[in-house]
């Protein structure tokens, strides 16, 4: 990977951490932020969660839904973080609901970018994190 990438990715997974900030999680103290590139536009979202858990919606489908309602159709990166109540990082991976909502707006070069509880920057393709996703 360039420097010009790496900073790019650097850059946009700090959006997704600093996105953590709003997060509304009092039942499982989790917080997750997520920033997601749409060519030169990026989106964030964090979780919100509910009394009733079920309507709790991740930080992933939040950004995706904000990005995909300003008229955005392909995710070029998403990048997703995680801190604990302490503001310390935890590992995070996205689940398996978001993972099919980012197959709905993926291409074949999505990158999923992942900040590891020890400061590392993880990079994957998406086909890779969701093969043989569910299509109409
Ligand atoms: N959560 C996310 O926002 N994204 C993930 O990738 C994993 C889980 C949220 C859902 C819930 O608010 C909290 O983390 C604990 O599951």
């Amino acid at each position: 990977m360039d420097d010009k990438t790496l900073k790019m990715y650097k850059s946009l997974t700090e959006l997704a951490r600093e996105s953590c900030k709003n997060s509304y999680s009092p039942y499982s103290n989790f917080k997750v932020g997520c920033a997601v590139m749409c060519g030169d536009n990026v989106y964030t979202g964090c979780n919100v969660e509910n009394a009733s858990y079920g309507a709790s919606n991740c930080a992933e489908r939040t950004a995706i839904f904000t990005a995909a309602a300003n008229g955005e159709r392909k995710i070029d990166i998403i990048a997703i973080a995680a801190e604990n109540s302490d503001g310390k990082l935890c590992d995070v991976t996205p689940c398996g609901i978001c993972r099919q909502v980012i197959g709905e707006f993926s291409h074949e070069n999505t990158k999923v970018l992942l900040l590891k509880q020890n400061g590392e920057l993880e990079v994957y393709d998406f086909d890779k994190l969701l093969p043989f996703k569910f299509t109409l």
